[in-house]
Order: C-alpha cells, then sequence, then structure tokens
C-alpha cells in the first residue's frame, strides 16, 4: 500500500512510520507533503530519500485551489492512503472526496473530549486525571472522524503541556504505525450496522 504523509511540524510521527513501517509488509511511503516550506518534517523525507514537497499558502488562489494541487500531486505519486501527522490544516471537502474513507489523523487528546489545537492545553486546563491518543478517519469536521484506535494514559498530576507530550508522543509513534499496518491488512472495516463504528480484525 502506497502511503502518503502531510505534516506541518517536526514530524516525529512522520519518522515513526519511516522506522516501522516503511518497506515492510507492503508498505511504501511515496509522498510528504507540507504547507510549511521549512517544516523539518520535509527535511526527514528527504534524508529517507522520499519524494518531499511544500504547498504553501501564498502559491495559491485559496484553501480549496491548494488542496486540489495537494490530491493532484499525492495521486501523481501513487498514494492509496493520506496519514496527517501533525498537519495543521483543515482539508476540503473536495480533497477528502478524491481519497474516500482513506485519510486518516494522529490526535493528543482522547476524542471526542478536547478536539482542534492545543488538544493537551484543553485537558490541562478541564483537570483530567487521564490523558490518550487517538487515531481516526478523517470527515469534513475538527478531529470528528470515526476512531481507529485510541490508548489512555494516567496522569493524575501532570500541570504542564510539555510534560504530558513527552509521555503521549511514545504512545502515538506506536498507535500511528500500527493503524496503517492494520489499513494495510486490510483488517479496518466500518460496522454495516453503525459507520461510525470502526471494526478491527486482528
Ligand atoms: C502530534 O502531537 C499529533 O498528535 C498532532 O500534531 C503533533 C505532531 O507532532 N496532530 P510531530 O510533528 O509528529 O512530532
Amino acid at each position: 500500500m502506497n502511503v502518503a504523509v502531510l505534516a506541518s511540524g517536526t514530524g516525529t510521527n512522520l519518522q515513526a512510520l519511516f522506522d516501522h513501517v516503511h518497506g515492510s509488509e507492503g508498505i511504501s511511503i511515496v509522498a510528504v507533503a507540507s504547507d510549511k516550506p521549512d517544516a523539518p518534517a520535509l527535511e526527514r523525507a528527504r534524508v529517507a530519500r522520499v519524494p518531499a514537497r511544500a504547498f504553501p499558502a501564498e502559491g495559491f488562489p485559496d484553501r480549496s485551489g491548494r488542496d486540489l494541487a495537494i490530491a493532484d500531486w499525492l495521486t501523481s505519486q501513487g498514494a492509496e492512503l493520506v496519514v496527517l501527522a501533525g498537519y495543521m490544516q483543515l482539508l476540503s471537502e473536495e480533497f477528502l472526496a478524491r481519497f474516500p474513507d482513506r485519510v486518516i489523523n494522529v490526535h493528543p487528546a482522547l476524542l471526542p473530549a478536547f478536539p482542534g489545537l492545543a488538544a493537551v492545553e484543553q485537558a490541562i486546563s478541564y483537570g483530567v486525571k487521564v490523558f490518550g491518543v487517538t487515531v481516526h478517519f478523517v470527515d469534513g469536521g475538527v478531529d470528528s472522524g470515526p476512531v481507529i484506535l485510541q490508548r489512555a494514559i494516567e496522569l493524575p498530576s501532570a500541570r504542564e503541556p510539555a510534560e504530558v507530550l513527552e509521555r503521549l508522543h511514545p504512545i502515538e509513534h506506536e498507535l500511528l504505525p500500527e493503524a496503517v499496518r492494520l489499513i494495510a491488512r486490510g483488517a479496518v472495516s466500518f460496522d454495516p450496522a453503525n459507520p461510525r463504528r470502526v471494526v478491527i480484525e486482528r
């Protein structure tokens, strides 16, 4: 299965995909795209000798024009699954229609709690004692698509976002590659009785 990754930042989740799934079990990362030309994620792709391209907002009339250009490039690279690994832009409906049920995202909270930006800060302000990570399909909403995998961690006295993120990152780096492996294996489907419910065949 050919996988494309969109990332805006550091790209540690992209690196986990390079380290744990790229080149094994029939999975190849064939393209990495970013909205930020200076995203370290693009450099990680170059080191891994994977085609990498930036699509900065200034180069396009609007978001949907940019998203279509990204979709065209990913398609030309043969992408079958699109993984959002810290991609900080909302994708247009037109983009999602090009990869139906084939766009996934990793989010640093136990959805549906704390969607959107600054999820860990939201969770700390709320005073939760349990944090976690969600990998989910992407739909037209903000972090609202069907959940594929989740894992929780108890941090009853956490106060600083940095300390929580330090504990969540290793979980993300396991869960996201695992979701890609499961999808590549054909082990992920939707419950016909409730398409919000993702069924995993292990
Ligand atoms: C991760 O925390 C992910 O959950 C969120 O963005 C962050 C990306 O981190 N969507 P990195 O760039 O992969 O290090």
